[in-house]
């Protein structure tokens, strides 16, 4: 790079990325430009693009670097960032991005500004280019050609919204090494010969082939493995958008698939009821079978199902409605904030929790994905009863005189119907089995209260509880 002693401190500057996703470029003219003082009001930038030809070069003159080489600022966060919002397809890319750098030279720390308004542009475009590069990982589609020379050759035909095939060509050239290929998209191409990536200028869809003889294999297969019980309509149609479904031989099969999809998890669910007569002799076993307890489509997004935890022969069983995240993620029933707050009343009342087999109404986590988290959603009347079957078997095992059912979905399990937690707690109910059952709130339902209906629900809790701990005294084992 050139270097003087002077800049042009005036004049407005225009820089030319060659290529619509040469950062390096950038970053090297952008870096020029700072150490020559040269503020964003008074420099454009423009991709190749804009001049026609993806794969040409720019000829942008800038004035040269004070012989003093000023330091330029930037930061890991900055530059990891950056490498990404470059390739979207936003005009003001390159400007956005020269902006943040030259307000980094006076605040260091701004990437950390989770309210700035530059900040939160630039992390929204690489995270719109995360997406469409893990679009084309999952999306591409290669059709078998042969070439003049009798050679095998996969062609793909891909659509990306930014300038991100380049950087994704060493993610298909690991994947598929020991194949020639070749993926055409509107953005440029790209070909790998066994030894070497080639690129080529954008390519139009009627250069890419329209099917070949593996597709109806491809079809088969997706159909055999497709999960009728995992379906999630809303999801899949976000993960999988319909502007991709043109390249996918599958996707001619998904609208079949999704209005089948209740019949055949019904059909699932029966299948599933095979060999669940017989019931486990341990709580070994139990908890062993019931990993793979698919009788309700719950099981499918669980981590793991969550057997009642405690001795055989436990005087009083206490049964919850489900494991929540925590639970699902730990395998163990009642470790999370409503089973910490459970401990407390029991200490309170002076239930030892280890004398208590401690279990839930249902065996897998239920819930609803909202971004990174997931919320618990309440089981079915039907999924309860469902599940009913292994708490019988926990019930038969463990032979507990005393049990405490919290909540309404777990006084359902143990009675086979929904009753009135008003009008039902607080006294005991015979069941056939001879044993007793009380019923209570739910912890989590106090969790969710404040004020002087929270102390109100906890004085009932703790009354539900001492009435529970009294009976413990006077049951004969
Ligand atoms: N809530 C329940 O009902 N059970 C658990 O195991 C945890 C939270």
């Amino acid at each position: 790079m050139t270097k003087s002693n002077s800049c042009a401190l005036k004049g407005h500057y225009s820089v030319t990325v060659p290529e619509p996703d040469d950062f390096m470029y950038w970053r090297d003219q952008a870096r020029h430009l700072i150490q020559c003082g040269i503020p964003p009001e008074r420099v454009s930038w423009t991709d190749g693009q804009s001049s026609g030809d993806l794969f040409s070069s720019g000829n942008d003159v800038l004035p040269p670097i004070p012989d003093s080489e000023p330091t330029v600022r930037s930061s890991r966060r900055f530059m990891s960032l950056a490498r990404n919002a470059a390739l979207h397809s936003d005009p003001e890319r390159f400007a956005l991005l020269y902006a943040l750098l030259w307000r980094l030279q006076k605040a260091p720390r701004l990437m950390e500004d989770k309210t700035d308004g530059d900040v939160r542009r630039v992390e929204l475009l690489d995270k719109s280019v995360r997406r469409d590069s893990h679009k084309m990982h999952a999306f591409v589609r290669f059709r078998k050609i042969e070439t003049s020379t009798g050679e095998e050759h996969y062609v793909a035909w891909f659509e990306p919204d930014h300038h991100i095939v380049r950087a994704n060509a060493g993610f298909f050239k690991k994947r598929f090494a020991n194949m020639r290929w070749s993926i055409l998209t509107p953005r440029g191409c790209i070909h790998w010969d066994l030894n070497s990536i080639r690129e080529s200028p954008p390519a139009h869809k009627s250069d890419a082939p329209d099917s070949d003889a593996t597709e109806d294999l491809w079809k088969k297969y997706y159909a055999s493995i497709f999960n009728p019980a995992r379906l999630k309509v809303s999801a899949m149609m976000s993960e999988m958008p319909k502007k991709f479904w043109k390249n996918m031989p599958e996707a001619a099969l998904i609208p079949e698939l999704i209005a089948s999809a209740q019949s055949r998890e019904s059909q699932m669910v029966d299948a599933g009821k095979i060999g669940f007569e017989k019931r486990p002799a341990t709580l070994a076993e139990l908890k062993d079978r019931l990993q793979s307890c698919r009788q309700c489509s719950i099981g499918c997004s669980a981590t793991q199902s969550v057997a009642g935890e405690g001795a055989p022969g436990s005087r009083l069983m206490i049964v919850g409605e489900q494991p929540g995240d925590q639970e699902d993620i730990e395998g163990r029933p009642f470790v999370g904030p409503a089973g910490k707050l459970l401990d407390v009343f029991l200490g309170k009342s002076g239930i030892a929790r280890a004398d208590a087999f401690v279990t839930n109404a249902v065996k897998h986590f239920k819930y609803e994905r909202r971004g990174k988290r997931r919320i618990h959603q309440s089981p079915t009347a039907k999924e309860i009863d469902t599940c009913r079957w292994w708490l019988e078997s926990e019930r038969q095992i463990v032979g507990p005189k005393l049990i405490l059912a919290l909540g309404a979905s777990a006084a359902r399990s143990v009675l086979g119907k929904t009753v009135s937690l008003q009008q039902a707690r607080g006294r005991p109910v015979k069941l056939d089995d001879g044993s007793e059952l009380w019923i209570t709130a739910h912890p989590s339902y106090l969790l969710r209260l404040t004020g002087d209906a929270r102390l109100e629900q906890e004085r009932l809790f703790a009354r539900d509880l001492a009435a529970v701990q009294e009976r413990m005294r006077e049951v004969i084992i």
